[in-house]
């Protein structure tokens, strides 16, 4: 395993449409592996697409400290969605701020494992949120683009 690089804000590769895994290698193992390494690096995030290590892939990792624990996704998609709700979320490729982004507050989703079995997941809370956030990432979408009334948050300067 090994850490990659996180692609930042005003990167055009962010702003891709990510294809889907036709196959899955040894390559997208890795990339998986190398996804989740960089995700718990320092406890930094809880989600992470791979557009945001320069891989246009639909794929993305999710831990947010629930019973699921790590769980990896190739080429989501969600069949599902209901109701709304407001969280304040934030990207490891947006350092520094952070918005309110209005949310469906349950999905289902539909993906491949690394195994190339089909699941499906339903969720809601913060795994429903960071599922979204994820997922717009593989269309070119920030949380930035979905803030309400276009508001976002500076953090403090961070040591
Ligand atoms: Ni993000």
């Amino acid at each position: 395993m090994a850490l990659r690089n996180i692609v930042l804000e005003n990167d055009p590769l962010l702003r891709k449409t990510s294809r889907p895994v036709d196959e899955i290698t040894p390559r997208i193992i890795k990339l998986l592996d190398d996804m989740a390494e960089t995700m718990y690096y320092d406890n930094r995030g809880i989600g992470l697409a791979a557009p945001q290590v320069g891989v246009l892939r639909r794929v993305f990792v999710i831990d947010v400290g629930d019973d699921h624990g790590l769980l990896e996704f190739i080429n989501p998609e969600i069949i599902e969605a209901d109701g709304e709700q407001e969280y304040q979320e934030g990207c490891l490729s947006v350092p520094g701020k952070t918005a309110k982004v209005c949310r469906p507050a349950k999905v289902k989703i539909k993906a491949q494992n690394r195994n190339g079995e089909e699941f499906e997941l339903e969720a809601d809370g913060l795994l429903a949120v960071c599922i979204c956030h994820e997922n717009d990432h593989l269309n070119g979408i920030l949380f930035t683009d979905k803030a309400v009334d276009g508001k976002i948050y500076y953090a403090e300067e961070e040591e």
